[in-house]
């Protein structure tokens, strides 16, 4: 059985049709769905072809910690979306991240990143790659004048989330690359909250980009996964040997399942995202609500950069309910059909309190700099009927 490739090779398709269609690999049995290729390794014709096969004198797959069809399928639909020349797929969202910053880093080097970040994505930054010698200065992302300040002669990378975890700030992707090459630096720009449908961080100057595909790509709360995207040389200088020794691969099985989420990621953002703009429009003046960030309303603070770089607000919605953590607890426990979890970008809705989950770690401190006060609820919009939402949301609010 030898993969062949799929007509699909043009890469201009629009992004839904590439959603379905782009990187697919069809066998010999011309199946319409793509196969999964559950195997660890590979035979090969006769030994001289596996010598010229490891050495990579010729072409071909050779090992499933680093390259199986259905990985690849995976990773060539994802970089034909984003426009990327390369991709690697990862175990989970933070085995993205920690491939990309361990490969351009070593020890005596410096990061700068965004402070509002996804709690363990700061870990790594500040207290991991802190233990291999890889110090880093966290700087208010919105303030390009910190970024510029922050830079050593040693900076080699930039790390940013836009919009962020979980107060939905923008950090303006365009202007802190310029300000990364500059240093010498490589930007690395996780691409979460945005999805790969509404900003194209590689096209705003930035040199990779990476997803936790747990979110929105599955999106049906299967399983975990992420993908690294850059130019052909990036991945080859940065993360394809960290990746093939290292191992944090993503596994056949979920490439799978991501590939058949992202046949319908077009569709479910959509809908989320217009489920989203109903919870922020209605609960914008409630009072109840003491404060709210959406991006996809004219009064989010950096309404601006939005239109400058994103294609649609987002599919979350974050917002700040009276009476603090006791007043957040009654609205969580007050919920019927939302989900009270620590995930988002599932086809049920959910909700987070950051302050004793993705971002318990901070200090109160911390969380006050960032804005994320004991109130703050995360709301991720599901794919139920909108009303029905609302509704649940409305009525917890009572109990508030
Ligand atoms: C912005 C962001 N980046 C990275 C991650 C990590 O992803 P994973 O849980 O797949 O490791 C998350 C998870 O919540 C996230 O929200």
């Amino acid at each position: 059985m030898s993969a062949s490739s799929a007509p699909t090779k043009r890469r201009d398709y629009r992004p839904e049709t590439l959603l379905v269609q782009a990187g697919t690999l069809r066998s010999e049995f011309k199946e319409t769905s793509e196969a999964l290729f559950l195997t660890q390794g590979y035979i090969y014709d006769s030994a001289e072809d596996c010598e010229a096969r490891f050495s990579g004198k010729i072409p071909g797959y050779v090992y499933s910690r680093y390259s199986n069809p259905t990985m690849s399928m995976f990773e060539q639909r994802m970089a034909a979306l984003e426009g990327a020349e390369a991709a690697r797929s990862t175990a989970t969202g933070m085995a993205a991240v920690t491939t990309a910053l361990m490969g351009l880093v070593r020890a005596g080097d410096h990061i700068v990143a965004a402070k509002a970040l996804f709690g363990s994505c700061r870990y790594v930054i500040e207290d991991w790659l802190g233990r291999f010698g890889v110090t880093s200065t966290l700087v208010d992302g919105r303030d390009l004048d910190a970024w510029k300040k922050a830079v050593t002669k040693n900076t080699k990378a930039f790390f940013l989330e836009s919009p962020t975890n979980p107060t939905l700030e923008v950090v303006d992707i365009a202007e802190v690359a310029k300000i990364a090459h500059a240093a010498g630096a490589k930007l690395v720009v996780d691409n979460v909250f945005a999805t790969p449908l509404y900003q194209s961080p590689l096209k705003l100057g930035a040199d990779c980009v990476v997803y936790s595909a747990t979110k929105h790509i599955d999106g049906q709360g299967r399983c975990l996964g992420g993908i690294i995207l850059a130019s052909e040389k990036f991945i080859m200088d940065h993360v394809h040997q960290v990746i093939r020794q290292t191992g944090p691969s993503l596994s056949p099985f979920n490439a799978w399942i991501m590939l058949k989420g992202l046949e319908t990621l077009a569709v479910r953002v959509e809908r989320q995202t217009a489920t989203a703009t109903r919870v922020a429009d209605t609960l914008a003046g409630h009072p109840k609500i003491v404060r709210l960030m959406y991006p996809g309303r004219p009064d989010h603070p950096q309404a601006d950069i939005i239109k400058k770089q994103m294609k649609a607000g987002s599919t979350i919605c974050s917002f700040e309910v009276k009476g603090g953590k006791e007043g957040a607890f009654r609205f969580l426990n007050g919920l019927q059909l939302t989900g009270i979890t620590n995930n988002l970008g599932d086809a049920k809705s959910l909700v987070t309190h950051p302050t004793t989950t993705t971002h318990q770690r901070l200090t109160p401190e911390q969380r006050a700099e960032l804005g994320i006060g004991d109130g703050l609820v995360r709301f991720s919009a599901g794919l139920e009927h909108p009303d029905d939402v609302l509704e649940d949301l409305l009525t917890a609010l009572d109990a508030v």
